[in-house]
């Protein structure tokens, strides 16, 4: 059968090579006698053996358009005809073994440079593309596969340097390496390998890290790929002109948006040339590459072939040439992020084969023609979009009821509509969207009950309707939606019980029923939800206890907010090691008696709120311990005694906003405490929101800034605040506090703290906010706090200081009220100081040699002109509202959006 088998192999493989690449053939033993070799046999089995199977190794979820993995190599046995196992493609003519395709195979160990896997010198195609080899350094040795074609090591947790011997498969058609955060490739390597693998038609390096490859090396890659794909690997600086790279069908040049700008761009010259070259091409895709100099209708000389075109988040400018949704094939259009752009999309424009559109974040949507796709009135316009599967129209200013025809767009599995002003209900015609996966309706003015056929929506996997005014109570069938991953209905008018069907859905993540009126006691059912990772129950009036296995339900539970509750009783006890809590929230309930020991468990807590209860205890120094915890309230329980000692001198190192306002503490300030506060030294701090990084989650805790009490919905990490007040400290400001050279806001207020206003409260070159009143404070006010350029809050009334008020920069902007009730002071805005009292005060500040040298003292102000008031203070706060679009784009222009794209 010699011609025909060498003729059948050469199909099967060819085959297998051109159709998509997960598929894999296992030739049936029917077909011959053993084939397989003895010594291969031999070292597959033996390559089997040095991985174990595990459930984890293989990501998989319901949801990804991938095949389930299963472990392939368990058909593997000894005695039979290797040719036949799963996985394995045999040369029928010699039998050796030429393609191995494990993806997806739950595979886990390390791969070493004598795995026997290193024999299999005739492999053609080789796939373990999906399986985890636990870090393992891509060893030299896979360089010896000459006769490689293929080579999928794809999301298989690969590491270390990349290896230069791969560029030793100069037969490479096909090399993916993609999703391998851990290796490293660098600038000599990735020259030799593009200028070797002439052969390469197919190269993906997503997510590999190539921080330290000049771009211009990506002038050598073959000029026969047609599928290049480079995303999120660090490559920083100018793209450089690849038009060679003519018979490229696809291209991804994907790079993250970090605050402070895009780290590469692209020079009009350079993409033209590339457009005009590009004859080929049907997927088009960038993101984060600055194209902010690029003219729009540059876009025009893209071939018709296009069928996708994605530009997110590339600065494009000006307007959007309309015409490139006339290209015969156009089947996706994401423009997403480009603030600036504009232009407009009529009905004309469209072409029926058109699948999935997003302009949110662009200025295209406000022209668009709502008309035609949102008010499809008419039969005969909706054939045009009927094929449509993803819709995303969030964050515009469309106003009116949804439009009843978006019910004509059976085949949509994702509708964005949120952050808009629609109202009214949704329309009945909803009930036709069966196929839906993802639902966002949130931030918007929808009213009506939560309508029942959502339950037959039963591939749902995400169903948002947060801040709305829906009324009525959660439909107790949606405890049916058993794919349902995240629910968020936070923020309506609903009200009534949480229906027991909801903790049935075991598959849920996400569970966010905030604010919403909610009666009744937390179920211990919640406790069967053991995938959670965030649970808000929030600003509600849920009462009884907190139920004990809350503490420890769930491994991965990563945000934990009941607060402004009403609960009662204690703190659940059961906090357990391993747990993976970053944020923890009890404020605003009535919680008694101690705060547990057990927290000091959750290694990993970022955020502890236990504020506004009615906890009787000592401070809780041991939490200390929690090394990457970052801001602790407890104000207003009944904590007392003296806060004692640190531990240790790396306790509470990380700590940004430290509350004990309104308590019983006694003693004097913890000024050891300041001394560990390493984080409120160190100004030179990037600002993010904090926030749960796996989900769209954004922390929120309850504050007093700057005199008012608010509801923070997102926390900057700029915000370093020490809140002391309302205590019964005694003693002096210690000289120390001077150190922490980040603090923005620091209240003393309402304590008894005596002797002189510690002038190295002048060093706090960021503090905008400075509370001293109501203590027993003597002596003037030094002068070096005029130094405090960003100073908005100054109080220092109800003390017993005398002398004159500095004068200069913010202190010419308090009024009497910060000065009230001591015993002499003069000068701006009370009456002026006779002229002997000035003398004493400009020699005062000469005097205070002490703390200049204490603190290094020097002149924060150079650079900033004398007089300036500094009144961008307020950029940190984000106040609760009803729509925060408003906000995020008016004022935050940087703001990563909500959603996570790529
Ligand atoms: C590599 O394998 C993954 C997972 O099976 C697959 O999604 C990807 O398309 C493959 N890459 C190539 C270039 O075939
Ligand atoms: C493989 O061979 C067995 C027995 O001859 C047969 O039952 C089975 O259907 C064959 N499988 C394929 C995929 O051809
Ligand atoms: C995985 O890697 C770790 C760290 O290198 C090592 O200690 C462990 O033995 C490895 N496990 C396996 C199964 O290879
Ligand atoms: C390039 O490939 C050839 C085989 O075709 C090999 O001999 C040579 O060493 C490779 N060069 C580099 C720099 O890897
Ligand atoms: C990429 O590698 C460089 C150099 O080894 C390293 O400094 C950097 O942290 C790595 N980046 C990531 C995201 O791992
Ligand atoms: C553009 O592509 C053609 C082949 O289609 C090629 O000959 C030419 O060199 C390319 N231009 C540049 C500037 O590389
Ligand atoms: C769900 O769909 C079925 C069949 O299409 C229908 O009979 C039923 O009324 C629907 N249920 C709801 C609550 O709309
Ligand atoms: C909450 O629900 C209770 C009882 O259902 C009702 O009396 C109260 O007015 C509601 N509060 C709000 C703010 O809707």
């Amino acid at each position: 059968m010699g011609w025909l088998a060498r003729f059948l192999s050469f199909l099967l493989f060819h085959l297998y090579f051109h159709a998509s690449s997960s598929l894999s053939f296992s030739f049936n033993s029917s077909f011959s006698a053993m084939l397989c070799q003895h010594d291969q046999s031999l070292a597959l089995l033996q390559f089997k053996k040095t991985f174990s199977i595990r459930s984890d190794a293989s990501p998989w979820e319901s949801y990804f358009p991938y095949p389930k993995p299963y472990p392939k190599t368990e058909s593997w046995k000894e005695g039979t005809d290797c040719c036949s196992w799963d996985g394995i493609t045999c040369d029928f003519e010699t039998g050796n073994v030429i393609g191995l395709h494990l993806s997806n195979s739950l595979l886990f160990g390390t791969i070493y440079s004598n795995n026997p896997l290193f024999f299999l010198l005739h492999l053609q195609s080789l796939d373990l593309s999906y399986n985890d080899f636990n870090n393992s350094h891509l060893s030299p040795q896979f360089g010896q596969f000459l006769n490689l074609k293929y080579l999928n090591l794809s999301s298989s947790n690969f590491g270390g340097e990349f290896p230069f011997e791969i560029s030793y498969l100069s037969d490479l058609v096909s090399l993916d390496l993609s999703l391998n955060d851990f290796l490293i490739l660098e600038t000599t390597i990735f020259n030799k390998l593009a200028q070797n693998l002439t052969q390469l038609q197919e190269l993906d390096l997503t997510f590999v890290n190539m921080s330290l490859v000049a771009p211009s090396s990506l002038m050598n890659l073959s000029s026969s790929l047609t599928s290049l794909r480079l995303g999120y690997c660090g490559l920083h600086g100018k793209i450089p002109d690849i038009s060679h790279l003519s018979k490229l069908v696809t291209l991804h040049l994907l790079f993250w948006d970090s605050y402070g700008g895009l780290m590469i761009e692209i020079e009009p010259m350079t993409f033209d040339r590339l457009v005009r070259n590009l004859t080929k091409i049907r997927v088009f895709r960038l993101r984060g590459v600055n194209m902010s100099m690029v003219a729009p209708s540059s876009l025009m000389n893209l071939s018709s072939s296009l069928s996708s075109l994605a530009l997110i988040y590339c600065e494009l400018q000006g307007k959007f040439p309309d015409n490139i949704i006339q290209r015969p094939n156009l089947q996706l259009l994401d423009l997403w992020g480009n603030e600036h752009l504009t232009g407009s999309l009529t009905r004309h424009n469209w072409k029926n084969s058109f699948r999935h559109l997003d302009l949110s974040w662009t200025k295209i949507p406000v022209y668009l023609d709502y008309d035609f796709i949102g008010n499809l009135k008419s039969l005969e316009t909706l054939g045009e979009l009927t094929q449509l599967t993803e819709l995303d129209l969030s964050d515009n200013s469309f106003t009116g009821q949804i439009s009843s025809s978006f019910g004509s767009l059976k085949q949509l599995s994702s509708l964005y509509l949120s952050y808009n002003n629609f109202n009214g209900q949704i329309p009945s015609s909803f009930e036709n969207l069966k196929q839906l996966r993802s639902l966002d309706l949130d931030n918007n003015n929808l009213s009506g009950e939560i309508p029942n056929y959502f339950t037959n929506f039963t591939q749902l996997l995400s169903l948002s309707l947060s801040n709305n005014r829906f009324t009525g109570p959660i439909p107790v069938q949606l405890g049916r939606l058993s794919c349902l991953v995240n629910m968020d209905l936070s923020n309506n008018k609903l009200h009534g019980r949480i229906p027991n069907s909801i903790f049935k859905l075991v598959d849920l993540t996400v569970l966010i029923l905030s604010s919403y009126n909610l009666t009744g006691e937390a179920s211990s059912a919640t406790c069967k939800l053991k995938s959670l990772q965030i649970l808000d129950l929030s600003n509600n009036s849920l009462n009884g206890f907190i139920p004990q296995c809350l503490g420890n339900f769930s491994k991965s539970l990563s945000v934990l907010h009941l607060g402004m509750n009403k609960f009662h009783g204690t703190i659940p006890e059961t906090f357990s090691v391993g747990s993976s809590l970053r944020y923890l929230n009890f404020n605003g309930n009535q919680l008694q008696r101690k705060i547990p020991l057990s927290i000091s468990n959750c290694r990993n807590l970022e955020i502890l709120d236990l504020g506004n209860n009615n906890i009787d205890d000592s401070f809780p120094h041991f939490l200390g311990t929690l090394s990457n915890l970052q801001i602790l309230i407890l104000k207003s329980n009944k904590l007392h005694g003296l806060v004692k000692r640190p531990t240790a001198n790396y306790s509470f190192s990380k700590l940004r906003i430290f509350y004990l306002s309104s308590n019983m503490f006694s003693g004097p300030l913890p000024a050891e405490y300041f001394n560990n506060f390493k984080a409120m030294v160190n100004s030179d701090v990037k600002m993010e929101y904090m926030g749960d990084p796996n989900n769209s989650y954004d922390y929120s805790v309850s504050l007093t800034l700057k005199g008012l009490e608010i509801e923070l919905v997102k926390i900057q990490t700029l915000l370093t605040t020490i809140d002391l007040s309302g205590n019964k400290f005694t003693g002096k400001i210690p000289q120390l506090i001077g150190k922490l050279k980040s603090l923005k806001q620091l209240n003393l207020s309402h304590n008894q703290l005596t002797g002189n206003i510690q002038p190295s409260l002048g060093n706090l070159s960021n503090l905008e906010s400075l509370d001293l009143s109501s203590n027993l404070l003597v002596g003037r006010i030094p002068m070096q706090l005029v130094d405090l350029t960003f100073l908005q809050v100054f109080r220092v009334s109800h003390n017993r200081l005398k002398g004159p008020i500095p004068e200069g920069n913010q202190f010419n902007t308090f009024d009497n009220t910060s000065y009230e009730g001591n015993l002499g002071l003069c000068g701006f805005p009370l009456e002026k100081c006779n002229s002997k009292e000035s003398q004493q005060s400009a020699a005062s500040k000469e005097d205070d040699s002490e703390s200049k040298i204490g603190f290094g003292w020097k002149v924060v102000l150079a650079g900033y002109g004398c007089g300036v008031i500094f009144g961008i203070a307020m950029g940190y706060v984000v106040f609760k509202t009803r729509n925060p679009a408003w906000f995020v784009r008016m004022v935050e222009g940087f703001q990563k959006p909500k959603r996570f794209k790529n």
